[in-house]
């Protein structure tokens, strides 16, 4: 699965929206019930409008689910591979979704793979 999903995140990628940071992301998230969601970073002239792939993943996710989706595992690549974690906003909004979710990413030696338990430490929580 792990393939599969840096699969998916690599296509998203290529319709990122990044014409400030040269910066292109891609996202796959799965879900429990086996659906597949992507996602891409999407950049705005205003910078700090700018959204993540994680995150757009993870929306499109719930945008076509009619129940609460649960985030079974996250992939996450940059054009440029080099590491890249999931950004703290990004990693609140995967915990919201999937608190034990596997998320794979790229980091100095390869695929990086650690548990959102791992990544956020204490996340907000209402
Ligand atoms: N970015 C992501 O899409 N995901 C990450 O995990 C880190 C950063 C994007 C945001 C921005 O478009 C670009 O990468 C540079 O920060």
């Amino acid at each position: 699965m792990r393939e599969t999903l840096l699969k998916r995140a690599r296509a998203a990628m290529k319709c990122a929206y990044a014409p400030y940071s040269r910066f292109q992301v891609g996202a796959a998230v799965l879900l429990q019930d086996g659906r597949i969601f992507t996602g891409c970073n999407v950049e705005n002239a205003s910078y700090g409008l700018t959204i993540c792939a994680e995150r757009n993943a993870l929306f499109a996710a719930v945008a076509a689910s009619a129940r609460k989706p649960a985030v079974v595992a996250v992939a996450v690549v940059n054009r440029r591979g080099v590491p890249c974690s999931p950004c703290g906003a990004c990693r609140q909004v995967i915990a919201e979704f999937g608190p034990d979710a596997v998320v794979w990413y790229p980091g100095a030696k390869g695929i990086v793979s650690r548990t959102m338990r791992e990544l956020l430490v204490d996340g907000f929580v209402l």
